[in-house]
């Protein structure tokens, strides 16, 4: 199973319908309009880009598979800021990083951003909420992307949230998925 598949398999369990999610890497919107259905009419999405074309995808594949835009907030700024867009708890968070599918992969996600967004997507989870982050460890700075977001999960497991990985023990420069339960 790819891990995209698996990350949304780990969503699934976790939100319910008229929840608040967010979508910390929105993209080609595949993952956005995943949690738009899953939320459904009650629900809301908060989706981050820091590209304008990314955005743009996203709205496309929204309006696509008939998403009304009032439930999604589509946000131009780094996932950095995402306490400042959401204030009530959610249910979930998900990042899935590196650069745009189809894109300028020049424009991929950071280290260090990446490692702050994760304490700041902590923070706004609610209890039994989940935090999914699909890890890619092919493209330069992958690795070094791929390897603090394993030691922020650890510290995060240390605080008491429960961990799994998913393809870590595949090829080194493989993708592998963290997924992180709050108690
Ligand atoms: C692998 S893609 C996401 C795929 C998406 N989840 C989907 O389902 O299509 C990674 C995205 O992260 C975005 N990105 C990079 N840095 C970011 C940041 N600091 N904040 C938010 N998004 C960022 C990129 O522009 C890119 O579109």
């Amino acid at each position: 199973m790819r891990i995209t598949e698996r990350a949304h398999l780990a969503v699934r369990t976790a939100v319910k319908p008229g929840e608040e999610v967010v979508d910390a890497t929105a993209g080609n919107g595949h993952d956005t309009v995943f949690l738009a259905k899953l939320v459904g009419a009650g629900g809301r999405v908060f989706a981050f880009d820091i590209q304008e074309e990314a955005l743009a995808a996203t709205r496309a594949n929204l309006d696509a598979a008939g998403v009304p835009s009032e439930r999604v907030s589509l946000i131009r700024e780094s996932h950095v800021g995402l306490g400042d867009h959401v204030i009530n708890p959610v249910a979930a968070v998900m990042f899935n990083l590196g650069y745009l599918p189809g894109g300028d992969h020049q424009i991929c996600t950071r280290c260090e951003e990446t490692v702050i967004a994760l304490e700041s997507a902590w923070a706004v989870i609610r209890a039994k909420g989940i935090l999914t982050v699909a890890c890619y460890r092919g493209h330069p700075g992958g690795q070094e992307e791929s390897s603090a977001v394993l030691r922020a999960a650890q510290k995060l497991a240390l605080r008491g949230a429960v961990m799994d990985t998913y393809g870590l023990e595949g090829s080194e420069a493989g993708p592998f998925l963290v997924v992180l339960r709050k108690d």
